[in-house]
Formats: C-alpha cells, structure tokens, sequence
C-alpha cells in the first residue's frame, strides 16, 4: 500500500459483449494467471510476445511460448507480423490459445495486431510495461503496424480480453521513456470526461498509480463511449496533438534523417503545434498557448520541431494520416473545448510550422 492508501484500481472498458478490465496497482502482475483462468472459454496455451530487452518475468497460468520482436517502431511492421503468425502456425496455436503482449507500446500495437488478425482474431491480453502504454497504447484496441508512407496505416481495431498495468515494472525505464509516457500523459490534460470536465494539470501531483489510473480511467470511458473514432464522436480528442506526432515519426523512419523522436516526444511537440495553429485561427487566446506551453516544458519535454526537418516534408505525411479525410483536419482547442476542425489551409500550417515550430 503506498502512503496515500492506494492498493489497486479496476477500470471497466463497456463495449457490449466484449466488455473488459484494465487493472491498474503496484505489483499486480501476479493476478495474470488468474485473469486467464477466468477467460471462457478456457485457454489452453499462452504465446507471449515480448522484447529482449524488457525485465519482466510473467506467469500465465497455462503452458507458454516466448516470441521475441525487434526494439523500435521497426518491429510494428507487416513482416515481423507475418513472422510471428508463421511462428504461431509451426507451434499449433489456435482460436483456443491466448497471446499475451509484454511490453510497451509498440509490443501492444503489434501483438494486438497479429491477435486481430491471425485465425481471423484471436484473445490477447496487454501486460503494458512502459508509461505511455500503460496511460494509452495498451487500452482501447486500437492495434496496427506502420508502412514507409506512415504510421499505423495497417491496422484493426481488436479489444483485448483484458489489461494489467503494473506500476512496479516501469522502474527499470530509462528517464527518456517516462518523458515519453508523459508526453503521452499531457494531452489528457485537456480532454474533457464524459461530464464534460477537463482533468487539468491536477493529476500530474498524484501517485504514480494513481496518474496512471486517472488516465486509464478517462481513456476507457471515450472507448467505452465511440469504440470506432466514429464522426462526432469523443475518441478522436484522443489524437490531439498526433497529427504532427505521426509526420514528426513518419519523418523520423527514413534512415537518412536526423529526426529520432519518442512517440509521446512527439505528441508533446505535437500539443504545442496545434496550440500556435490553434491561435493562429482565432480559436483560442496567448494565454491559453503559453499554458499548453508551460504543460509540456514543465514535463521535461520537446516544444520545437527538431533541426533539419522540412515542413514541406511534414506537410505531406500530415496530408497522408489517417486523421486526414478532407483537405487538413486536426484536433484544436477552443472556447468551448477540444473540436475536430476540417477544411484547414495547407498554406496556414505551413506557415505555422516555419515560424512557430522554431520557438523553443
Ligand atoms: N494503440 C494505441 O491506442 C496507441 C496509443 C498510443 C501510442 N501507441 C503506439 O505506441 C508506440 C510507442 O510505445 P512506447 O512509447 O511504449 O515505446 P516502445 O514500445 O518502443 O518501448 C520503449 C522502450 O522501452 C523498452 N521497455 C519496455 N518496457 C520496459 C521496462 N519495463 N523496463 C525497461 N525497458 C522497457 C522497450 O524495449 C523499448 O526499447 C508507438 O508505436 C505508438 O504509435 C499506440
Ligand atoms: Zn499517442
């Protein structure tokens, strides 16, 4: 129990007939076998879907196999998926077994991935190790792998059957990856509830498992509320600043470029744009720029597009993102909250990205 009286939390994801738990407490992760136990029908195997590099041991319960994947937004690519299908296909699994995915985000979008689709769809569960899977990735069933044209252009969405967030295992995360996680963690700051009620900065001050709960707990009910991002849905919001973020990484793909960004460094970067567009378009005052501003510094975090990046080339992957239907859309904030805004001039975000995205 830590000093504030915080044992575990359990966040229901409703979504008629695939309804779940996300459990969120310090040490949890021993609850896994029983999680399984639980699933009907039964499982009979496990295949965990994990990193090298990731030091956490787990126990499902059931006989399993380790299936380990590339570091990095490489590995959310169609080959590794195909790879590990294949793995499944030697090693028997069916619609009987189970995978779990053990890792961060990139683990999850993936093993999401291939739970979607093999055996056309398959149980997982997510055990997220990092902090941006553990506020976000891990929650929703949104999963996917990237193309060279962008990010998570392949996809389905598939809910897993269950989630489990450890707040123990994120101790061995290098300092850049908890500055991912709440770069991640700073767009929740101004997404309304369902109430209608923005969280503020206020949970920043909290426990750790208690932010962390906080968020899981906002994220589930936009879910819960518009599983499939529909129009004039709430889910959307959950992409603020990501239009940026996504060409910010998509840039970063190629080889060549000097970009190497964390996803939730990106989104950071990616808040601040859409404040200064935001602004630009009347929408909201200085003030309210200056504290998007003041939010992501304060988080240790990025507000610049880095060095040598084109805008012209940010330009183009934004026009390719998913987010993009017809002619520029993003997620800004306003007078009465965040809106999904179409019909934006290319020119204007251009612009904004030249003399803005330069200001520290
Ligand atoms: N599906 C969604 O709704 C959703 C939402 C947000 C982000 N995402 C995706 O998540 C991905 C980013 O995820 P991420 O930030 O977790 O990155 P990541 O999965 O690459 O993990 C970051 C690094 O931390 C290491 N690591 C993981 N757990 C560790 C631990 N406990 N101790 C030490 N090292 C550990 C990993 O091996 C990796 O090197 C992006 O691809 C993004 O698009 C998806
Ligand atoms: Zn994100």
């Amino acid at each position: 129990m830590t000093a504030e009286g915080f044992i575990r939390d359990t966040i229901q994801v409703l979504l008629s007939g695939r309804s779940y738990e996300v459990t969120v407490g310090s040490g949890i992760l021993g609850e896994l076998a029983g999680v399984v136990s639980r699933l009907a029908p039964a499982i009979s195997r496990a295949v965990v879907i994990t990193q090298a590099a990731i030091p956490v041991e787990i126990d499902p319960g059931v006989p399993r196999k380790v299936l380990l994947v590339p570091e990095g937004e490489s590995a959310k690519s169609v080959s590794v998926a195909e790879s590990l299908c294949r793995e499944m296909a030697t090693i028997g699994i069916t619609r009987s077994d189970l995978v779990v995915a053990l890792g961060g985000g990139v683990v999850t979008d993936l093993a999401g991935y291939v739970a979607a689709t093999y055996y056309r769809g398959i149980r997982y569960i997510n055990v997220p190790t990092t902090l941006l899977a553990q506020v976000d990735a891990s929650i929703g069933g949104k999963t996917g792998v990237n193309l060279p044209e962008g990010k998570n252009l392949i996809g389905a969405f598939h809910q897993p059957s269950a989630v489990l967030c450890d707040t123990a295992v994120l101790s061995s995360l290098s300092e850049r990856e908890w500055a991912s996680g709440r770069g991640e963690m700073a767009k929740y700051a101004f997404i309304p509830s369902s109430a209608g009620e923005r969280m503020g900065t206020d949970f920043l001050d909290l426990s750790l498992e208690k932010q962390v709960s906080a968020c899981a707990r906002l994220k589930a009910g936009i879910v819960s509320e518009d599983e499939l991002e529909m129009p004039g849905g709430r889910r959307v919001f959950l992409n603020y600043g990501h239009t940026l973020a996504h060409a910010l990484e998509a840039v970063g793909f190629d080889a060549r470029s000097a970009v190497d960004l964390r996803h939730g460094e990106a989104v950071a970067i990616g808040l601040v744009f859409a404040a200064e567009l935001a602004g630009r378009l009347g929408r909201i005052d200085d003030g309210r720029i200056d504290q998007h501003r003041r939010i992501v510094k304060g988080l240790g975090l990025p507000t610049g597009i880095p060095d040598g990046v084109h805008a012209d080339d940010l330009v183009a992957f934004m026009r390719r993102d998913k987010k993009v239907s017809d002619g520029m859309v993003f997620v800004l904030d306003g007078a009465s909250g965040l809106e999904r805004v179409q019909g934006i001039d290319e020119y204007l975000v251009r612009d904004v990205l030249v003399t803005e995205g330069a200001r520290p």
